[in-house]
This record gives C-alpha cells, structure tokens and sequence, in this order.
C-alpha cells in the first residue's frame, strides 16, 4: 500500500512538469529547483529545466547569471533585488536557445537605481547596466518588469530568433531632479529576428537603441519620458559589418513626453555602413520637446558636428501614419540633415502639429515634404 501511494505521488509529480524531467530534477522535485539564495543559483541552473527565482538578493558586484539548458522555462517570483556596488555589470545576464523566461504577476527585478543616480548617467560614480539577453532559437522572454535601472536597462546583445513580450521597464522614478540619465530601454545590437511587442519603457534616454541589427519588429510599444525611437549606426570606426541596420521596423507605436519622436543618426565618424529597409509605420507622438523626426548624418563623439557624411547611406526608409503634437519652445516638427547623396528612397506620410520653431531639411529626398 505504501509502495503504491508513493509511487502515485511520484506520477503526479511527473504529471506537474510539462517536459520530461532530468535526472536531477526527478530527484529534486519538492523544491530544490527554488532559488531562493544566490548560492543555489550555479546548481539549479546547471540541473533543473524548470526552475523559480523567488525572493531573491543578489548581492552587489555580482551578477546574476543565468546560462539556462536548452528548453528551460524559468519563472521570477517576488522581488528580486540587486545590492548596490559601483561597477560596470550586468547585473542580470539571461542566455540560453529555447528558453522560456517570465515575470509572475507582481513579480519586479529592481536594480536600486536612486542609489547610484546623480544625473551623469555614464559618467560620475560608476554605475552598473542591468539587464543583458543573448538568447536564440524561439526564445520568449514575457512578463519581465525592469525598475529602477542605474542606467541601460536592457541590453539585447547577439539574440537570433527571440520574443520579448509585455515587458515593463519603468525608471519613471528618475524623473526627480532629472537625476536618472543614459537610461536606455531596449539596447539591440548584434541581433537577427527579434520581436519586441506590448511592452512599456518610461525613462530618460532612447526608449529603444538600435546599432546593429536585421529582422527586428517593434510592435505596440509605449515610450515616456526618453529620447524617442531610435537607430544609431556607425559605432564602428574599421568594419562596414558592423554598421547595418536592415529590415526593421517599428509599428503601433507612441511615444510621450520624450526629447524626440523618431531619431535616426549615423556616426560621420564611423566606418562605411548601411541603413536599408527602416520603417516606422502608425506611430503617435504626443509633448514631444525637441524634435517630432530628427534624421541626421553628422553625429560624431556624442555630438551633432553639422557637417553630415555620406558613409552610412539611409535607403528604403519609410515613415508613415507618423501623427501627433509637439510641445514647448524648442519644438521642431521635421529635422533632416543628410549629405549630399547620402538619402534616397523614402516613403513619407508625417503630420506633427504644435511646432514653435520651422522644419530644417537637407539634401532630404524629394518627395519628402518639409
Ligand atoms: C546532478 O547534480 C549534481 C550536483 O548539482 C551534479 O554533480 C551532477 O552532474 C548532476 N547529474 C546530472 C545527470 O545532471
Ligand atoms: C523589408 O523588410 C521586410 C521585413 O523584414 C521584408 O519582408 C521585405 O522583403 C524587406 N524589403 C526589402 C526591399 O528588402
């Protein structure tokens, strides 16, 4: 009798796991696949395939890395609070193919950020990034609630074939006193076949950075408080590879009470490169300070130079059903500085009103109305 109430527990045990359990996981349901203290983490990582992170404190200077097995589902629970420690990061590094990543309701991944602001971003005391994903194969990360970031939040670095869904990145609470800076939401660079769709950034730099990428689709994504949409190509001064952002394309998209809309920029500096394929498409703007499209080729060290180049040519761009309003003294609707040459092929359907200062534009496609 024992025996066989015993072994039903064990069914239903295995009943409870959707993939077929390891080993190790067989031997360790009842909650060994819990991490509830960071010294557990390298073990039920390298053991488990289906594993909770619940409550847990990261401790400062170290990052919480999580190389999961192929397949892996791994659940946040509660607050997972990283230390404070002045370096560079990540504080979070998620890797893996196939994996399954997700954020229980309530769930928070709370980076400290108040901590460390003192409003130089990059510079001042150092500051760690938070967030870094190198995932691939059908990768889906869901539900992920980003606070507080010391400055970049997520970087998606080398993904092939992942989803990031309903994500919520908010360091709102940098507004104060402006001290939160350099707090990029969605960095993606070096990246294939990526969708970033419902999610939520509300900081105080690009809500999205893109660098270096192709096939990526940014789909209903809400920005506040930042600088806006945006490529920036070029960071390469030796390879033309590294330069190329092609076949992306942003889609049902607002963004408010941010520096700029939409904002394109290539390094005159860097290397030769490509910008192909770009489309933004259904995006709508409201309090925009700065400028509604600002598109331009001059970009070098940080710094607008007004002397545009040609080496990062912008072909097939599209921005259409682009709407909404401006806001303050300082508000431009249009601002386009290409090189001689160095634009052609764009699709234009843009209408921003409340404008305080006249569009600029040159050498912009002709058909692009200014
Ligand atoms: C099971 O886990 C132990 C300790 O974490 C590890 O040494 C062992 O290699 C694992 N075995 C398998 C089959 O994964
Ligand atoms: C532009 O990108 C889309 C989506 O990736 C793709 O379907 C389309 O073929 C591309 N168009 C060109 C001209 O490359």
């Amino acid at each position: 009798m024992f025996s066989l109430r015993l072994f039903s527990v064990i069914a239903t045990a295995f009943a409870a796991v959707s993939a077929l359990p390891t080993q190790n996981e067989t031997l360790s349901l009842g909650g060994s696949c819990t991490i509830k203290e960071f010294s557990q983490v390298s073990s039920v990582i390298s053991s488990c395939t289906n594993i909770v992170i619940s409550g847990l404190s990261v401790p400062g200077g170290k990052t919480l890395d999580l190389k999961l097995k192929k397949g892996t589902t791994l659940t946040f629970e509660g607050k997972t609070v990283f230390g404070v420690a002045h370096w560079d990061g990540p504080l979070l590094q998620i890797s893996g193919e196939k994996i399954t990543v997700k954020g229980a309701s309530g769930s928070v991944l709370d980076g400290q950020g108040a901590k460390y602001w003192d409003g130089k971003g990059d510079g001042g005391v150092k500051k760690p990034k938070f967030v870094r994903v190198k995932a691939s194969g059908g990768s889906v990360l869901t539900g992920l609630h980003v606070l507080n970031c010391p400055r970049q939040c997520v970087s998606v670095n080398s993904c092939d074939h992942v989803t990031l869904s309903n994500w919520n990145v908010d360091v709102s609470a940098g507004d104060k006193n402006k001290l939160g800076h350099n707090t990029d939401g969605f960095d993606i660079s070096s990246t294939s076949n990526l969708l970033i769709e419902n999610s939520v950034v509300k900081n105080q730099d690009d809500c999205v950075a893109v660098n270096k990428a192709q096939h990526v689709t940014i789909s209903k994504l809400q920005c506040s408080g930042g600088h806006g949409l945006s490529l920036s190509v070029g960071m390469s001064k030796t390879s033309a590879e590294a330069n190329v952002v092609k076949d992306v394309h942003f889609v049902d998209c607002t963004v408010t009470n941010s520096d700029n809309g939409i904002h394109i920029k290539t390094h005159s500096d860097g290397a030769h490169g490509t910008i192909d394929n770009v489309s933004y498409k259904n995006i709508h703007l409201s309090g925009i300070a700065k400028f509604g499209v600002n598109i331009q080729q001059d970009y070098e060290n940080g710094h607008s130079t007004g002397k545009p180049k040609n080496n990062i040519p912008i072909t097939g761009l599209s921005i259409t059903g682009v709407t909404g309003s401006m806001t303050g003294s300082n508000s431009k609707a249009v601002y386009i500085l290409c090189a001689s040459g160095g634009c052609s092929g764009w699709n234009w359907g843009v209408s921003i009103s409340g404008a305080k200062k006249a569009n600029s534009c040159t050498h912009q496609p002709s058909n692009v109305k200014c």
